[in-house]
């Protein structure tokens, strides 16, 4: 076992209950999102994902069950005390569009006029730095809805991560977008995690991305999570496993067949 394996997970989800009406969703879920890592959030539609990241960022209240982000119970937390943590904490929803209104400089600068006192220099310099992490340049004066799916997705990239949050929770952030794109995406959330030292917590559909990006992976399936890395669930002896994997599970571990130590699933 390593170090970063004995600490304490950066997102500790235990026992968590969840029903939309006599739809359970989730009976007693428990799984972990390990600091600095990539943990890729996996399984069926239906079976959750969305539903987990909106409880983890507090959009959304468990029945039962305990979510602790860095520590802190955020169950049962009123909105003062969810908005703080959401400060810590970056969003990046497959509905979280853009304001079609509002200038990609006045989208990005949103979350830092509204929770920071940072001046409108100090702002127009955090905005200027997220924009050049994505990519975009003299992007500022232009709407929404002059920029392509693949530049929209990063400038609402760059607007997640201008609170610098310690974690940042991505719902299908490849959907929709061209193989470039995605790469690109791809490469961008993988420098965030090197570099920056974020936490990342992905849902996708998108399996050899996923495989390529993961530390780890999280199965969601019939309200319980499987966990391995990439290498550990896609030689699961469990062949429903390796059959959600598909072709790029059985691709990856013909690369990375060599990792595998101390499966779970
Ligand atoms: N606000 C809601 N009201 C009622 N039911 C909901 C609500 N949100 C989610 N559900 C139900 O909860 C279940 C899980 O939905 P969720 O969107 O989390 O799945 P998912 O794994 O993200 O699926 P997909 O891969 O299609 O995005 C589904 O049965 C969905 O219909
Ligand atoms: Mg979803």
């Amino acid at each position: 076992m390593t170090q970063a394996d004995a600490e304490p997970g950066h997102v500790e989800v235990e026992g968590v209950a969840l029903s939309f009406g006599s739809r359970r969703v989730f009976e007693a879920l428990n799984c972990e999102f390990a600091r600095g890592q990539i943990s890729v959030l996996m399984g069926g539609s239906g079976t959750g994902k969305s539903t987990l990241l909106r409880m983890i960022g507090g959009l959304q209240r468990p029945d039962a069950g305990s979510i602790r982000v860095a520590g802190k119970e955020i169950v049962g937390l009123g909105e003062p005390g969810l908005a703080s943590v959401r400060n810590h904490l970056g969003m990046l929803f497959q509905n979280g569009a853009l304001l079609d209104s509002m200038t990609i400089f006045e989208n990005v600068a949103l979350p830092l006029r509204e929770h920071t006192a940072l001046s409108d220099g100090e702002i127009a310099e955090r905005v200027h730095d997220r924009l050049a992490a994505v990519g975009l340049l003299n992007v500022d004066e232009l709407l929404p809805g002059e920029l392509s799916g693949g530049m929209l997705r990063r400038a609402a990239l760059a607007r997640s991560i201008a609170m610098e949050p310690a974690i940042l929770l991505c719902d299908e952030p490849f959907s929709g977008l061209d193989p470039p794109n995605v790469s690109r995406i791809e490469a961008l959330l993988t420098h965030l995690n090197r570099n920056r030292g974020l936490t990342l917590i992905v849902t996708s559909h998108h399996m050899a991305t996923s495989l390529r990006m993961a530390h780890r992976i999280i199965l969601l399936r019939g309200g319980e999570s499987i966990e391995g890395s990439p290498a550990q669930l896609a030689s699961s002896r469990d062949s429903a496993i390796r059959e959600f994997l598909g072709k790029d599970g059985a691709e990856y571990l013909a690369h990375h067949g060599h990792e595998v130590g101390g499966a779970k699933g």
